[in-house]
Formats: C-alpha cells, sequence, structure tokens
C-alpha cells in the first residue's frame, strides 16, 4: 500500500517510524531518482537510532554512524554500471550482521550481500513536495512489514 508523503518533514516522520521498527542485521535498499528524498528518509531512520548529521558527501560511498545500533548509510550512485568488485569490496557482509546497512543506488549490489531485504521505492507525485512511497517486501524478514 502506497503511501502519501507531502513535506520533508513528513519524509523525517516516516523515516523515524521506519526507523523504530528495524533491528540488528536488516538492510534496506532504498530505489528513486535524484533528489527523490532517499537520503531525508535516512536521516529520519537515523533519528530513531539517536544518530543525526546523516548527509550524503558526493566521494565517500559508504558511512557508519554509532547509534543504538550502527546504522551503515551506503550511496552506491557512483558505483552504478561499474564492475560489481567495487561494491564488494565495501565488504557489507562483516559488518552488516551487527547494524542496520540502507543502500541507495543499490538496485542490483543488494542482492550481492542478502536474499531478504526491504525494497523501499519514492516517487514523485505531482505537487512538487510530495512523494509516493512504497514497501516491498523480499524475504521472510519481511513479508507482511507494516509500520
Ligand atoms: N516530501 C519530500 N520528501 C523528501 N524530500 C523532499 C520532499 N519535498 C521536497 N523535498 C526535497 O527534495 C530533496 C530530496 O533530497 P535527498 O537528498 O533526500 O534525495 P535523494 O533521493 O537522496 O537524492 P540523491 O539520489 O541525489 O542521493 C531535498 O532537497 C528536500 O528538501
Ligand atoms: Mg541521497
Amino acid at each position: 500500500m502506497p503511501t502519501d508523503v507531502n513535506s520533508l518533514d513528513e519524509m523525517h516522520g516516516l523515516g523515524l517510524a521506519v526507523g523504530g521498527k528495524l533491528s540488528r542485521g536488516d538492510i534496506l535498499l532504498l530505489n528513486g531518482t535524484l533528489g527523490a528524498g532517499k537520503t531525508s528518509l535516512v536521516q529520519g531512520i537515523g533519528e530513531a537510532l539517536g544518530i543525526t548529521g546523516v548527509t550524503s558527501p558526493t566521494f565517500v560511498i559508504s558511512r557508519t554512524y554509532p547509534g543504538s545500533i550502527p546504522l551503515i548509510h551506503v550511496d552506491a550512485y557512483r558505483l552504478v554500471g561499474e564492475p560489481w568488485a567495487l561494491f564488494d569490496d565495501l565488504d557489507l557482509e562483516s559488518q552488516s550482521p551487527e547494524s542496520i546497512t540502507v543502500i541507495e543506488w543499490g538496485d542490483g549490489f543488494v542482492e550481492r550481500i542478502a536474499d531478504e531485504y526491504l525494497e523501499i521505492k519514492i516517487e514523485f507525485g505531482e505537487a512538487d513536495d510530495q512523494r509516493i512511497v512504497t514497501f516491498i517486501p523480499h524475504g521472510q524478514r519481511w513479508s507482511g512489514f507494516t509500520l
């Protein structure tokens, strides 16, 4: 069931709600074009873990924030179309069981590290600040996931 998000504040609020449902080892794939609001959602997720200051640096692909559970925020934009080995070199598999891992631009990559992940699709709505967010479960862990 898609969720209507009508402002940046609401996107942060949605992230906060999602973050409150997460456990160690969870992996999230965020899909959506440039400026859709992926990082904004991650900021809300971070807030739920007591983390402030989640940003989207240009050259850093993966960053780990200490929180009630560590948050690994990956922005794989610069890896799209590049050899898989560059993604594999991030070595997310060794860290992800202890953390919550959220991957922007991870389509086609996330399957390399997990069978089970929650895909969150963010699309632009009709109004400037409107976004349509859809949760797509992959694997047993996420079947029937609701907020
Ligand atoms: N409802 C909304 N939800 C999220 N962001 C919104 C919303 N309305 C407006 N915005 C604006 O859209 C932009 C979203 O930027 P953000 O960095 O979160 O996108 P992104 O999907 O991570 O982009 P990128 O692919 O470049 O990483 C921000 O400038 C934010 O202020
Ligand atoms: Mg981003």
